[in-house]
């Protein structure tokens, strides 16, 4: 399987991506994935983030990175249908963006908000490769402060960000809400003033 990462500047790109997008979103959401949404979002709500994120790239406000993900052996999650192919054969595989503050004193500084692989992809280094290039492009962007929260249940996300050197700032204990479950909110941050980051 090949892997092909790509920041998304085009904000007529957004028609084409849209789909894909609410469909690996929509489909992690229903499986339980935490992702900040209790029900799955419909399309137009993906739809706008997309718009938003993209208009944003051009002012350095946000940044979104797509993974398109080609070969023979392009999997679909256990009960879902296949995903659609681009002309090229390649489908998307998953997208992840950061935001920056939109407080005036915190304007340095970003939000990783949210890094989602298709159920069929996940555990081949997409997740990885996705939350590097998104630091990489914050670091490119000037961005001060990296932060980003997790549910606290979520040890391979949080695995996977703390082995890209972020570190744990503060925790609130039964905080997420998901019907009558109650899950800890996990506040991560890395700063990239240091040349590298402290792992
Ligand atoms: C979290 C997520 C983005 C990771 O993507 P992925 O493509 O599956 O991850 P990768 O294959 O790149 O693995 C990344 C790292 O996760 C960690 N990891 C993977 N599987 C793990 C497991 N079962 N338990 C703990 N950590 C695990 C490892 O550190 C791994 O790195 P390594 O293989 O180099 O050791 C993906 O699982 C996902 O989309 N989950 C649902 C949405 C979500 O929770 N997003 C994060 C919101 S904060």
């Amino acid at each position: 399987m090949g892997v092909r990462l790509a920041e998304v500047t085009d904000p007529t790109a957004v028609d084409a991506l849209a789909p894909p997008a609410h469909r690996i979103l929509q489909d992690l959401v229903s499986s339980g994935a935490a992702l900040g949404w209790a029900l799955p979002p419909a399309q137009s709500e993906v739809r706008d983030l997309l718009t938003e994120l993209v208009e944003g790239a051009a002012t350095a406000e946000a940044a979104l990175l797509v993974a398109y993900a080609s070969g023979d052996d392009i999997p679909a999650a256990v009960g879902f249908d296949p995903p659609k192919p681009l002309p090229d054969g390649s489908v998307l595989a998953g997208l992840g963006y950061w935001r920056r503050y939109q407080r005036q004193t915190h304007r340095p500084h970003a939000d990783l908000e949210r890094v989602a692989v298709a159920a069929g992809h996940q555990g081949r280094g997409i997740g990885r490769a996705l939350t590097e290039g998104l630091v990489a492009s914050a670091r490119k962007a000037g961005i001060e402060v990296l932060t980003l929260d997790a549910r606290g249940d979520n040890e391979r996300a949080l695995t996977l960000y703390r082995t890209l050197g972020f570190n744990e700032y503060g925790r609130l204990v039964d905080f997420v809400a998901v019907g009558h479950l109650r899950y800890d909110k996990v506040f991560y941050a890395l700063d990239l003033r240091h040349p590298w980051p402290r792992l």
